[in-house]
This record gives C-alpha cells, sequence and structure tokens, in this order.
C-alpha cells in the first residue's frame, strides 16, 4: 500500500511542475499586465513637502495611493502596471509634488491640476 502511494507522488511532480508553469504565466499576465492602466487623478493640488538632500523618494505615478503623494504600493495591489517614479533630492529644500499626475515636470508640479480637464476629472478617475 505504501508502495502505490509512492507511486503516485513521484508522478505527480511532473503534472503539477506542467500545471505550476502555466500558473505562474497567467500569475505574471495578471499581476504585469502588457498594457499599463492610465493614472488617475488622485488630488486637484499639490502637496508640499520638505525633501531631504540625498533621500531617495518613489513618487506615486498611478495616483491610486493612499499616501499622496508618495508610493504605498497600490499600483502593484491593483495590477495597473505602472511604477512609481524614483529619485533622489539633490538638496534639502521644500517643493510642491503633483498629485493630479497630469504634470509634464514629474514629480513636480508644474501648475497643470489648473487646467480644465483637470479640474472637471473626477477624484480617482483618468484623464
Ligand atoms: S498637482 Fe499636478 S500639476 Fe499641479
Amino acid at each position: 500500500m505504501g508502495s502505490v502511494r509512492g507511486v503516485g507522488t513521484l508522478l505527480r511532480p511532473a503534472a503539477w511542475t506542467l500545471n505550476q508553469r502555466w500558473d505562474i504565466t497567467s500569475w505574471l499576465a495578471r499581476w504585469f499586465p502588457k498594457t499599463p492602466a492610465k493614472s488617475v487623478v488622485a488630488l486637484k493640488t499639490p502637496i508640499k513637502v520638505e525633501l531631504v538632500a540625498g533621500k531617495t523618494y518613489r513618487w506615486c505615478v498611478c495616483g491610486r495611493s493612499k499616501k499622496q503623494p508618495f508610493c504605498d504600493g497600490s499600483h502593484f495591489f491593483q495590477r495597473t502596471g505602472l511604477s512609481p517614479l524614483k529619485f533622489k533630492a539633490q538638496e534639502t529644500r521644500t517643493v510642491a509634488l503633483c498629485t493630479c499626475k497630469a504634470t509634464q515636470k514629474p514629480p513636480y508640479c508644474d501648475g497643470t491640476h489648473k487646467s480644465e480637464p483637470v479640474q472637471k476629472a473626477e477624484l480617482g478617475s483618468p484623464l
């Protein structure tokens, strides 16, 4: 009886490996979509933060972070295919970081949030 079980377990790993490979492929496709989602408007005004020289920051690109203007991992857990913008502060100073995600100078606010499309957009929606 023990030997019958042994044969079963010997055969299982090959089938399991094939299924596992298929599962990993679909898992990758789900968590890392080829076509990234659009960024959404998190807020319509920039957030002023004091950056510390030499420190690295991860600015939220997807607009889904609850820790604006910085990344909280939502881009990954919501399977957006987007990544945060990593940058290193060159000097210690207070800056306005974009939260509307429409700036042309990421991560800094360039005033685009004052434009009509951003002002008319709903929070949490893409432009
Ligand atoms: S908050 Fe995005 S451009 Fe000002």
